[in-house]
């Protein structure tokens, strides 16, 4: 076997492994051994996905299961809803299926959300092994254990928290993914070097051209690093009750962008998630919770790896600030209409701030010359 990274997300008797290093898939059949062993194997991914790795996991795992079936979804976002779901779900029993069958998610967060929640619903719950193919699955969607599908009413409205068996994040499969969907992943890996690690950070602001060209020690060590903080996280707080939320960081402005932008593409999620942590430093310097050099040093990253940085920058950039402001209301963390930001004392130390009131906001839109109201 290649070198790897593992590690243990510690969740007790739900406690599982994140394996992390080049061509993992190969060796799939020995480290998926101990859950798919003489078992029946469903493996979903999508149609991008599908056709280029389906084949080589199927071959490699056959001879240790008992069957091994293969199913597809269209790739996309619009995949993460109730009609496909419903679909899958009767796919896989016309397939005849039992307590022990085990699925495998192979394929980026949509198919990683979806398929989690059709494992956590049919027969009340199947075991589950997470492939990420994409790099915000590998350090982010894959690990944590949400699980879920969109509603007409919000996206992941819909879901359970639902933890895999075990995660294989192969860094190879990287290799045939979009520089745009890369660069959309590096958002949230960013993101962890803001929120708690300003040495990442750091370290993210030298190697940066290396992790994003896939020079396979810097990659595994963001994708690495990454997961070490998500698990921490989660293991501190594995519902949301209160510390999850500082992975957050961005977000409440990252999710208004997307619901701006109606999901189509226009707007990645980690696009929309560069331009949140930008304004989440400014939000943060105007409230002099940190300093004005560490918001400029934020934006002098986002805007040297080619994220964007702002409001303005983004194709839904030309929103009314009361349209922001309505969907950032749609916000779990809302507490008697105010607004929740998780913002930072400076680089690498993020904070929970509750009770902002929407003028607030509006105020800071306005001052940033965002005044189409
Ligand atoms: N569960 C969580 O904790 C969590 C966290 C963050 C995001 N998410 C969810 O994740 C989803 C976004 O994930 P995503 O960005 O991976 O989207 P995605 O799954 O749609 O993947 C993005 C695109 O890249 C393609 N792709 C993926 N891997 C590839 C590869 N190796 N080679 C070629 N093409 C590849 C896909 O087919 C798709 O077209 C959203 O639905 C979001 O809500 C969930
Ligand atoms: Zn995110």
């Amino acid at each position: 076997m290649n070198n790897f990274e593992k590690i243990i997300v510690g969740l007790e008797q739900r406690s599982y492994p994140i394996f992390i290093g080049p061509e993992l898939l190969k060796d799939a059949d020995q480290f998926l051994a101990e859950f798919i062993t003489d078992k029946q194997v469903i493996i979903i991914s999508d149609s991008t996905i599908g056709p280029l790795y389906q084949g080589e996991l199927t071959r490699t795992i056959s001879p240790i299961c008992s069957k091994v079936e293969n199913l597809r979804v269209a790739a996309g976002e619009a995949s993460k809803s109730s009609t496909v779901f419903n679909t899958l779900c009767e796919e896989i029993l016309n397939i005849g299926i039992d307590r022990k069958t085990i699925l495998i998610a192979l394929g980026g967060g949509v198919i990683g959300d979806l398929v989690g929640f059709v494992a956590a619903s049919l027969l009340r719950g199947l075991d589950f092994i997470q492939i990420p193919t994409s790099l915000l699955a590998q350090v982010d969607s894959s690990v944590g254990g949400k699980t879920g599908i969109n509603a007409k009413a919000g996206k992941n409205l819909i879901g359970a928290f639902h933890q895999p068996k075990i995660v294989l994040a192969d860094t190879h499969l990287l290799k045939s993914l979009s520089k745009r969907e890369m660069l959309s992943g590096y958002a949230e890996i960013v993101k962890y070097g803001l929120l708690g690690d300003a040495d990442f950070f750091l370290w993210l602001e030298d190697n940066w051209s290396d992790v994003l060209s896939l020079q396979q020690d810097k990659i595994i060590y963001a994708v690495k690093r990454s997961c070490e903080m998500k698990t921490q996280i989660v293991a501190a707080d594995e519902t949301e009750q209160s510390t999850r939320a500082l992975l957050n960081l961005g977000h409440t402005f990252a999710h208004a962008f997307e619901a701006v932008a109606n999901y189509n593409g226009d707007l990645l999620h980690g696009e929309a998630v560069g331009a949140g942590l930008g304004l989440a430093f400014d939000l943060s310097a105007a409230k002099h919770l940190c300093s004005y050099a560490d918001a400029e040093r934020v934006h002098a990253h986002l805007s040297k790896v080619g994220l964007p940085e702002d409001y303005a920058s983004l194709p839904a950039g030309k929103a009314a600030v009361s349209i922001l402001i309505k969907h950032m209301k749609k916000d779990k963390k809302v507490i008697a209409g105010n607004l929740t930001f998780i913002l930072a004392h400076k680089i690498g130390e993020a904070c929970i701030v509750p009770n902002i009131h929407e003028d607030e906001i509006t105020a800071f839109f306005i001052n940033k010359g965002v005044n189409h109201v």
